[in-house]
């Protein structure tokens, strides 16, 4: 089982786990008289923590740097403890600790009570999960072994934790210089029969597995066979939670597309006929779909992940520069990855505190997150994701922040919040789930017509010349081969559109984009490149395009020199005269993007 052990500066955290190894009789012969000896030869007081074989700079300092690991038995079990340092400064380590452990063992000097970091510790230890806790105040000898000091800590902690929903196993008196309450009960505190550090390690239950709850497979990867006439495709991941079976009918979130499984396959293993939680595996589907890293395997028959690209989380932050509104950073799910906002923050949670409240900051206004707090706050993504709400489940509903190719923090997320596109993407998921299938794949399609499917937008002013570039466009790529089609927007709206009243200019503006997206979405489908030419289409009209035609197959081309609206482009082309050039352009940026082939 692993551990992590946790709490504020020079609480005691190392000496402990020195403790725990020389009484588990885990330290090699002679190692503690030889730590002893150099001590003593070096006039300076010997420290238990010295015996955690850890980094030098540790050892002049005395202070734990990086989680150092140490391995030790008991009667019962092994174990692997996490040493994590206590320093603000290394909080990040902390969480790196932790996330890596079962079980947390949280230390409080009895002398120095309850500090910033016991808190946030606390804190951080909910946020990543860890529900299995036990509280040891130590340096009772610096307090007399006096109860009232044990029960007054315990208390103030323990209505800390409850009030994050955190109940821990334990509180444990304890001294880890003199060895009280570690692996033998102490005489000093006959107060206290509830038992000792080790026996409270014991006591920690396994994970249960995880196969009761819903099937969750984040897709890692899609591995494509084609030797011998193998077409099997091999939609890989690592399960997360729950259990699938051959025969189950699968279904990709946010996609909505969905089979049924054919194999299940392991890695260096025979096929087998279901498989669960804690495993890597892969599966065959009776059809071939076109599956991305990143979508989310759910069973039909069980509770669906949620889908939004709005959602109110509990984040904290560890970047050296504080998170702030107005920057885009990444987040990162399970296997999916996207751009994010801040769009509001409700509240800082600020573990300052020493009464162990936490001040919750309400009425006032935020405008970032600086390093070591934690929040509460709506992320707005640039692309809708699927995941589980935290409470449910554990690793579909948490999350890093990359910012500049570092993690800077981490959270779980709390709720889904609707967004603009919500109705607009359950009426697609429906489509997909409806779609009728044909026998030929997408890839068939590129194979037969040596092109990628792709939605080329070109939008701009009005009278730049947006149709005359689209018109050259075309006719360029007919005749280089190519299967392309040219849709003027005014095609839908006195057509497909026509029931749609100009009354409201916003409600049918909407409405014709939404349905030239279905269209396109039919057309692409289809294997086209397909061009679209709109007046001044903007970054919510992309996002509601996106929503249906699929975003990675979407290209943006703004005309002229001056971009009057907000949306972001792929390449921006001159209007007018030099219409050919513009063409020209387009043509090298889907060659460039894989699209189209040399020529
Ligand atoms: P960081 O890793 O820097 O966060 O510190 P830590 O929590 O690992 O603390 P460490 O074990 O290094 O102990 C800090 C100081 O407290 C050392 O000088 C220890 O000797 C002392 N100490 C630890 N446990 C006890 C105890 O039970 N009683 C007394 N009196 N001192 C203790
Ligand atoms: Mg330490």
């Amino acid at each position: 089982m692993s551990i992590v052990i946790v709490g504020h500066v020079d609480h005691g955290k190392s000496t402990i786990v020195g403790r725990l190894l020389v009484e588990t009789g885990t330290l090699p012969e002679g190692k503690l008289e030889q730590v002893k000896e150099s001590c003593e030869r070096n006039s300076r007081p010997f420290e238990y923590a010295f015996l955690i074989d850890a980094l030098k700079d540790e050892r002049s300092q005395g202070i734990t740097i990086d989680s150092a690991r140490v391995f030790f038995k008991s009667q019962k079990r092994h174990y692997m403890i996490n040493d994590a340092p206590g320093h603000i400064e290394f909080l990040k380590n902390m969480v790196t600790g932790a996330s890596r452990s079962e079980a947390a063992l949280i230390v409080i000097d009895a002398q120095e009570g309850i500090q910033e970091n016991s808190l946030r510790h606390g804190y951080l230890l909910w946020m990543l999960g860890i529900k299995k806790i036990v509280v040891l105040v130590n340096k009772m000898d610096l307090v007399d072994y006096r109860q009232e000091v044990f029960d007054q800590i315990s208390s103030q902690y323990s209505n800390f934790l409850v009030s994050i929903g955190v109940h821990p196993q334990s509180f444990i008196p304890v001294s880890g210089r003199e060895g009280d309450n570690i692996s033998s009960p102490s005489s000093r505190m006959p107060w206290f029969t509830r038992g000792t550090v080790l026996s409270a390690l014991d006591e920690f239950e396994g994970e249960p597995p995880l196969t009761d709850q819903p099937f969750r497979m984040p897709v890692q990867d899609v591995y494509k066979f084609t030797l011998f006439g193998d077409n099997r495709r091999i939609v890989a991941g690592n399960i997360t939670s729950g259990k699938v079976n051959v025969g189950d009918e699968v279904v990709f979130f946010p996609s909505g597309k969905h089979s049924i499984v054919k194999t299940i396959e392991g890695f260096h293993q025979p096929a087998q006929a279901s498989v669960a939680s804690g495993f890597a595996t892969g599966l065959t589907l009776e059809e071939q779909l076109y599956i991305q890293r990143g979508e989310l395997v759910a069973r039909a028959s069980q509770p669906s992940p949620k889908i939004s690209t709005r959602l109110r989380v509990s984040l904290f932050w560890l970047g050296k520069a504080p998170m702030q509104l107005k920057n885009e950073y990444w987040l990162k799910l399970a296997t999916k990855k996207v751009k994010v906002r801040v769009e509001a923050i409700h509240r800082i949670i600020d573990a300052g505190q020493d009464e162990g409240s936490i001040d919750p900051g309400q009425n006032k206004e935020f405008v970032e997150i600086k390093c070591n707090q934690v929040a509460e706050c709506t992320l707005q993504l640039n692309k809708a994701i699927a995941f589980d709400v935290a409470s449910e489940f554990g690793d579909t509903g948490r999350f890093v922040i990359v910012d500049h190719y570092e993690i800077s923090g981490g959270g779980i997320i709390l709720e889904d919040l609707p967004d603009a596109d919500k109705d607009i993407r359950e009426n697609v998921w429906l489509r997909n789930y409806k779609w009728i299938k044909s026998l030929i794949s997408a890839e068939d399609r590129a194979e037969k017509y040596n092109q990628r499917a792709t939605l080329v937008l070109i939008t701009g002013q009005k009278g730049v010349g947006r149709k005359r570039i689209a018109n050259l466009l075309e006719a360029d790529l007919i005749s280089s081969g190519k299967v392309v089609y040219f849709l003027g927007i005014g095609n839908v709206i006195h057509g497909i559109d026509a029931d749609i009243k100009e009354s409201d200019h916003e409600i049918s503006r909407h409405e014709h984009i939404r349905r030239m997206a279905e269209v396109a979405h039919i057309l692409l489908d289809a294997g086209l490149i397909l061009i679209v030419t709109a007046v001044e289409l903007n970054q919510a009209d992309l996002e509601m395009i996106k929503s249906i035609v699929e975003s990675s197959r979407i290209e943006t081309i703004w005309v002229g020199d001056t971009k009057t609206t907000d949306l972001s482009v792929d390449l921006q082309v001159p209007g007018g005269e030099q219409s050919e050039i513009s063409a020209f352009q387009i043509k090298s940026l889907l060659r460039d993007r894989g699209y189209i082939f040399a020529p």
